[in-house]
């Protein structure tokens, strides 16, 4: 009997009806432009990446990361500032039409359309040319986004008070003093001591510094505050002498007396 006479056979998709034998495609056409994987492609490849590895390592140990003071979720007045990357994204919020009450605009539409249109590209644009100037509209639409994402970019940056946001970040020594001793009393009412130095004892940037800064004895500060010292007039203390004894133990003493 022949061989399936009178059987019926089921297809399995599985299984592609031509069978292509599993050789690679000849590229022999192009001397010159093939190369071994293992080792000359992989070698480059690594060479370029240690390039880059050790460019990032040089680059970390040069410019440290711009660190800010930790965050503090009560402070409301603090100006929040995203990466560079999405600087324009922040910045088109900040105009009338995107902004307020249009806000799902700029934060949603504008972005949304933007994106959406990048990622329907390849079903957008089917024409079968390669080269930009033979694809008018989809070069100028990404002239068009480069443009803006450039100009917005650059209009946060230079709208952005750094100023202000260099001194709102800026880390200070937290210091620990006892605020229940009388001696915090004294430094709080008696002179215009926290007019320089903060009521915090941690100096104020650019006019005086924190008054532990140096560790100098209770005679020392009683004699530098009479006296003076450097840019600090003596004579400020509108206390008694006791009280400038009280105020020196507690400045002696870090502001942690016994
Ligand atoms: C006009 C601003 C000003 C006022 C007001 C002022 N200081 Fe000063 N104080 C300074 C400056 C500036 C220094 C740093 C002087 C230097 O070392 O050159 C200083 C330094 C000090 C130091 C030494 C800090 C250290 O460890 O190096 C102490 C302690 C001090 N002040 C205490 C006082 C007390 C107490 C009062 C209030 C009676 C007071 N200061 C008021 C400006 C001021």
């Amino acid at each position: 009997m022949h061989r399936g006479k009178g059987m019926k056979f089921v297809g399995d998709s599985r299984v592609p009806a031509e069978r292509k034998p599993n050789i690679p495609k000849d590229y022999s056409e192009y001397p010159g432009k093939t190369e071994a994987f293992w080792p000359n492609f992989l070698l480059k490849e690594w060479m370029v990446g240690a390039v880059f590895l050790v460019g990032y390592l040089i680059l970390t140990v040069a410019h440290y990361a711009p660190l800010e003071r930790v965050a503090d979720p009560t402070d409301a007045g603090y100006i929040p500032l995203p990466d560079w990357y999405f600087l324009f994204l922040y910045q088109l919020l900040k105009y009338e039409f995107a902004a307020g009450d249009y806000t799902v605009i700029g934060a949603v539409v504008i972005p949304g359309i933007a994106f959406g249109a990048l990622l329907l590209a390849t079903w957008l644009d089917r024409g079968p040319e390669r080269r930009p100037i033979k694809r008018p509209i989809a070069s100028s639409l990404m002239l068009l986004a480069v443009a803006s994402i450039f100009w917005l970019t650059w209009e946060s940056v230079s709208q952005h008070d750094w100023e202000a946001a260099a001194q709102q970040g800026a880390i200070v020594e937290e210091i620990d003093i006892n605020t229940e001793h009388i001696g915090y009393e004294i430094w709080l009412t008696q002179g215009s001591c926290i007019g320089c130095h903060g009521d915090n004892m941690a100096g104020i940037p650019g006019v005086g510094p924190a008054v532990f800064e140096s560790d100098y004895t209770k005679e020392e500060i009683i004699e530098l505050v009479n006296q003076g010292i450097g840019e600090m007039p003596g004579g400020l203390f509108t206390g008694t002498e006791e009280e400038l004894e009280i105020l020196a133990d507690f400045i002696a003493a870090d502001g942690n007396p016994e």
